[in-house]
């Protein structure tokens, strides 16, 4: 009898101060139509300045531990996936598990910038398969804010903060054909300076800002987004028009239309969040996925795929039936 974990409880937060396109255009050269025209992006959530990544990941673990019915004793694995933690070390992962009350167990954070939350779910999918682990909290958190130089209109109008959590757990008996069902992740070093931070503790001694070459990112996302999918179906001997939904990285409405097309997938079956949310890295899955479960829109049993690419470039998918 073969183990696989199941998504057990969704959870998320969100920043209380809205920042709009109008808002931006205050303080760059920009204008709602510009963003809104090639991003989709109306508005994005901005963290307080005392509010750090660990903050939000905490709220957004609470909401699921809550929904899940279970005690932060019952976790016995933390995964967070972020590029923004509180500090250097230790990890967000440690911090979220003393503020939960979580025994010692397994804690560590993963960095796969807007990949990260399915790297971490197919880590914390690994651990539980081999029976390492029972019950994983895995955490996509960003303050993706505090990377932003404001100055510059080309990065700071598309991305925002906020944070997502599923809580995985192990069952045995894989035939009913719930659960993960794979995981592919990819990663090619050759194309890091597409996107990146122009600093870092251990060369310019600060985090640095985000510079980006958009244009390549979008060719690239595109073309490697729907390559990780089709590596899903294939895996599974499944067709598009099987999925239920289809989970996005929530990078640009642009980006999400251009795959769905050619993957033949309609828009109706594409959850869609970046209008409100910006760009939040690791947390933009997660985000989407738990309002799209407490929307009704996702129920059990739907077939769900998780699509992702990010600084690295890294980019994978992850295929579950709820
Ligand atoms: N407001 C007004 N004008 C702007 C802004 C802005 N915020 N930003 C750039 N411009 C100007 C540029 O200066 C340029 O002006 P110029 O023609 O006078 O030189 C013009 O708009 C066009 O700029 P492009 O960069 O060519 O615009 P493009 O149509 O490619 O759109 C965008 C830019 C939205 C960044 C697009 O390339 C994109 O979405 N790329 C993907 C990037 C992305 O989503 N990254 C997120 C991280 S990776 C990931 O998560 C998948």
């Amino acid at each position: 009898m073969s183990t696989r974990s199941h998504i057990l409880s969704t959870g998320s937060y969100l920043p209380e101060k809205i920042m709009t396109n109008h808002d931006l255009s205050k303080i760059v050269d920009t204008s709602d139509e510009w963003i809104f025209q090639r991003s989709g992006i109306k508005s994005r959530r901005i963290a307080a300045d005392d509010q750090s990544t660990s903050d939000m990941a905490i709220k957004a673990a609470e909401a699921a531990i809550e929904r899940a019915g279970i005690q932060p004793s019952d976790i016995d694995g933390i995964i967070v996936a972020t590029t923004t933690p509180d500090q250097t070390f230790p990890s967000v992962a440690v911090r979220v598990q003393a503020a939960l009350g979580v025994p010692v167990g397994i804690a560590f954070d993963v960095q796969a910038v807007c990949s990260g939350f399915i790297y971490a779910l197919s880590v914390a999918d690994n651990f539980i398969k081999v029976g390492q682990l029972k019950r994983v909290l895995v955490i996509g958190a960003d303050k993706m804010s505090s990377l932003l130089d404001w100055s510059d209109r080309t990065t700071c109008v598309l991305f925002g903060d906020g944070a997502g959590a599923v809580i995985l757990e192990a069952r045995d008996g894989a035939e009913d054909g719930t659960g993960v069902l794979s995981t592919h992740l990819y990663a090619n070093g050759g194309m890091r300076d597409l996107l990146y931070t122009d600093g870092g503790v251990s060369t310019t001694g600060d985090s640095g800002h985000i510079i980006m070459h958009g244009r390549e990112i979008f060719k690239y996302a595109v073309k490697l987004m729907a390559d990780a999918v089709n590596a899903a179906l294939d895996a599974n001997d499944l067709s598009a028009d099987q999925i239920d939904w289809l989970v996005p990285h929530q990078a640009n409405l642009r980006i999400i239309e251009a795959t769905a097309k050619k993957l033949s997938m309609p828009m109706e079956r594409v959850i869609v969040s970046v209008e409100e949310h910006g760009n939040t890295s690791a947390a933009s899955i997660p985000l989407a996925f738990d309002g799209a479960v407490r929307d009704g829109k996702i129920k059990e049993g739907d077939l769900v795929l998780f699509e992702a690419l990010g600084g690295g470039l890294t980019w994978g998918s992850a295929l579950l039936r709820l």
